[in-house]
């Protein structure tokens, strides 16, 4: 297979990736067969997926643009993804001129197109790293450059928890980062669940199954246990709910049935 000018040298073009599986959910271009194949593997058992992306997306932009008209001006970013249409950095500096943005992935075409595309970006940067290293993200050159820690941050963790085993603890990796964190900062998260999907769990269950044939397995999480990452936050109105109820801004009932799956919150510290 011909590896194009955007895919570093690097990576494995022959198995496929989390964010180029989801590049291609979105409509992306940065993609390879062997991604699109498990993607239509997936969509086999769930069709409706690329549709809980997009409210995935949504909610994501609706988030940054409260956290921005809530005074912040720093995002951390982790679990980024490949960008697309409607990031975090044009949400944020078209709310705010001047704020700061650093993206965090530890997928290699996720970084080398975010510094393609932050290039000419004073004010954003991107971070090679691992969510299960906070010590690494926050120590960055980046970060130290761009986000002042003594003032409030918003932390999104964006469809990523859901790739984080228990056995690795990701809920050490969340508190870590709250710790160090300025009070008044926020923790944004969408996560994956088997409530709310509009299936019989055994058809959803084939989706999951397609996620750990390609050793990314994805742990669907209950309510209360996506709820225990906001452990020493106080919820935003309206709490932890499916993505489309979160402050909507068009009617949730015109959305699609799928977009209810998994769940989406922010919190604020005190
Ligand atoms: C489904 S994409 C989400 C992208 C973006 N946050 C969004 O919601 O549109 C998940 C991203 O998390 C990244 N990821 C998964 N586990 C990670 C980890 N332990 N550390 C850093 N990035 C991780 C993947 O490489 C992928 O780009």
């Amino acid at each position: 297979m011909e590896r194009p000018a955007w895919a570093p040298r690097s990576i494995d073009i022959s198995s496929p990736s989390v964010s180029r599986i989801y590049d291609y959910y979105l409509g992306g271009s940065h993609n390879f067969e062997v991604d699109r194949e498990a993607a239509r593997k997936a969509m086999e058992f769930m069709p409706g997926l690329p549709k809980i992306m997009q409210a995935n997306r949504a909610f994501m932009r609706r988030a940054v643009r409260y956290a921005a008209g809530e005074g912040i001006d720093q995002f951390l970013d982790i679990g980024s993804g490949i960008p697309t249409f409607g990031n975090v950095h044009e949400i944020a500096q078209s709310a705010r001129p001047g704020a700061r943005v650093v993206y965090v992935d530890h997928d290699p075409v996720a970084v080398a197109h975010s510094q393609a595309v932050l290039r000419e970006n004073e004010d954003a940067d991107v971070v090679a790293a691992d969510l299960l290293k906070p010590q690494e993200i926050l120590g960055s050159h980046q970060v130290q450059r761009l986000i002042d820690l003594k003032r409030p941050v918003a932390l999104l963790l964006v469809a990523i928890l859901h790739f984080v085993e228990d056995a690795d603890d990701p809920y050490r990796a969340v508190a870590e980062l709250r710790d160090a964190l300025a009070p008044g900062s926020m923790l944004v998260v969408t996560h994956a669940s088997f409530e709310g999907i509009p299936l019989p769990r055994e058809q959803a269950e084939g989706t999951v199954d397609v996620y750990k044939d390609i050793r990314n397995p994805l742990i669907m999480r209950t309510r209360d246990e996506i709820a225990r990452f906001f452990e020493g936050y106080d919820m935003v109105e309206p709490g932890l709910v499916p993505m489309p109820d979160w402050r909507p801004d068009t009617a949730p009932e015109d959305e699609d049935p799928y977009s209810f799956s998994g769940f989406g919150g922010v919190g604020r510290t005190a």
